[in-house]
């Protein structure tokens, strides 16, 4: 596979930790921007040796001319947007929300037009938050199509996202794709309304208890898994601005738990859920991401959870934790 020079924004998060640590797995450079220039999660999941591979770049998403001389100089070839903040905080700072997540991909997108011959696809972080809940839809699984019913101010930023990406299509001809992810869970997964998939792993192994901020049924996908789509939707850098729903396992937070408690015995009765529901439709089809990008075989919780356990574990042991 040829060498390609991707633009990672947001690569200290959570995603882009992964969406870099596999870019550099595939022999690709990866210049990486952030606001935050220590690589905290990026080192719970590659050496330093690797690290030494990246070019990091510390800057606001929103700094247009940083940008637009970053994606000129660097030659970028492909962007992978994944700076933002989340639904908590947007709640809490709804224009820092907006500055962060509507402006900031709206400042990449001016910074790509203007070099648009150079980069052959922008593929940014959606979310599964732009549809609303399950029982909002008279037909199942829900399409990529089905009308946008965002529940949250988060919501509504990705979905105005999705708007000025199939705008810059039709006026400009950048490429892009758009993905949903659902609850992503794996190393390095902190923060968030959702977190606790990956944090009561990790209580169960410290032997601490943990409650999982909701119950009911929900769609997690395995960080490895996301990153990978990431990748594969920007290589193939289709034409046009399309969105995909993203589906990894649908369950139940009580079986997620028992599979946690499977993993780590001493954990039974410690790991609890709260009574309320997470509020983000399940039941969404894949099947437009994978005519893109071929099949999809989604690791299940348990193998996921497995993994992330295994590589605590290591953390732990190495004290790297
Ligand atoms: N984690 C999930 O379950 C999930 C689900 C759906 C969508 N998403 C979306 O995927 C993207 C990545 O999510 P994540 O879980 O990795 O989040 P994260 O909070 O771990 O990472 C976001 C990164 O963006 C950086 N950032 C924030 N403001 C910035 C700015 N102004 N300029 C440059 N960088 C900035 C942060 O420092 C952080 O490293 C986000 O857009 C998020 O909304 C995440």
């Amino acid at each position: 596979m040829g060498r390609n020079r991707f633009l990672v924004t947001g690569a200290q998060g959570f995603i882009g930790s992964w969406v870099t640590r596999n870019l550099l797995d595939r022999e690709h450079e990866v210049i990486a921007l952030d606001v935050h220039s220590r690589p905290v999660r990026l080192s719970l999941l590659i050496s330093p040796e690797k690290l030494k591979k990246i070019r990091f770049v510390r800057g606001d998403i929103n700094r247009f001319r940083q940008i637009k001389k970053l994606v000129e100089d660097c030659a970028v070839s492909h962007v992978i947007h994944l700076a933002g903040v989340q639904t908590p905080e947007c709640r809490a700072k709804p224009i820092l929300g907006a500055v962060v997540n509507v402006l900031g991909t709206l400042t990449l997108f001016e910074a790509i037009k203007a070099c648009k011959d150079q980069v052959k696809c922008v593929v940014y972080a959606s979310s599964g938050a732009v549809l609303g809940t399950d029982e909002d839809y008279g037909s199942h699984p829900i399409g990529d199509d089905a009308p946008r019913i965002p529940g949250t101010l988060y919501g509504v930023y990705k979905a105005t996202n999705e708007e000025c990406a199939r705008i810059y299509w039709q006026d400009e001809g950048i490429r892009s794709v758009g993905l949903r992810p659902p609850v992503v869970y794996g190393v390095g997964r902190d923060k968030g309304l959702t977190a606790g998939t990956t944090l009561a792993i990790k209580a169960a192994m410290l032997g601490q208890p943990y409650e999982i901020g909701f119950g009911g049924a929900v769609n997690v996908e395995y960080a490895d898994d996301v990153a990978n789509s990431f990748i594969a939707c920007a290589l193939k850098a289709p034409e046009g601005a399309p969105v995909y729903n993203m589906r990894g396992e649908v369950l139940e937070v009580d079986d997620m738990i028992a599979v946690i408690e499977d993993i780590f015995p001493l954990s039974k009765g410690e790991i609890t859920c709260a009574k309320q529901r997470n509020i983000m439709a399940n039941d969404v089809s894949d099947a437009g991401l994978q005519s893109l990008i071929g099949p999809l075989y989604p690791l299940s919780y348990e193998e996921g959870a497995k993994r992330t356990a295994n590589l605590f574990q290591t953390l732990l042991r190495d004290c790297r934790l």
